[in-house]
């Protein structure tokens, strides 16, 4: 199995119940490595172009208006099948899927308000990790 990286964001409402240090532990107890971490508050521009793909689709205007609501913690996890371990761990896109222990089950308020992202393909970890962290990801050496 490949190392790889995906881009993980713990997304406005994770923020305001204090859950970053309990979602990042999930990681790191997963063998997933943070290797590039930064706190934001997205602008309008920022979300849109972030979630494009959804454009015009009917919960577009709301998914905006949350990640736009308070900060974001963004950063790059990696580890061995690091974007399916990742979307494992954060359990079901609607949080009523969720299986039990997952980040979602625990910190999500609703199916909008999911408390965390994960790229959903190595390529698309890629294009994702580019937006957030254009100057690149230094190599972790420990
Ligand atoms: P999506 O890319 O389908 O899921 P994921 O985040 O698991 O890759 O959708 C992006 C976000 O949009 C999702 O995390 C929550 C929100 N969303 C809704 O609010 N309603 C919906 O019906 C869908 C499909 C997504």
């Amino acid at each position: 199995m490949a190392t790889e990286r995906t881009l993980s964001i713990i997304k406005p409402n994770a923020v305001a119940k204090d859950a970053i240090g309990a979602i990042l532990s999930r990681f790191e107890a997963a063998g997933l490595k943070i290797v590039a971490a930064r706190m934001l508050h997205l602008s309008r521009e920022q979300a849109s172009a972030f979630y494009a793909i959804h454009q015009g689709k009917p919960f577009f205007e709301e998914l905006v208006g949350f990640m736009t609501s308070g900060p974001v913690m963004v950063q790059v996890l990696e580890g061995e099948d690091a974007v399916a371990k990742n979307r494992d761990i954060m359990g079901a896109t609607n949080p009523a899927n969720a299986a039990p222990g997952t980040i979602r089950a625990d910190f999500a308020d609703s199916f909008t308000e999911n408390a965390a992202h994960g790229s959903d393909a190595p390529e698309t970890a890629e294009v994702e990790i580019a937006f957030f962290f254009p100057e690149g990801v230094c190599p972790r050496t420990r």
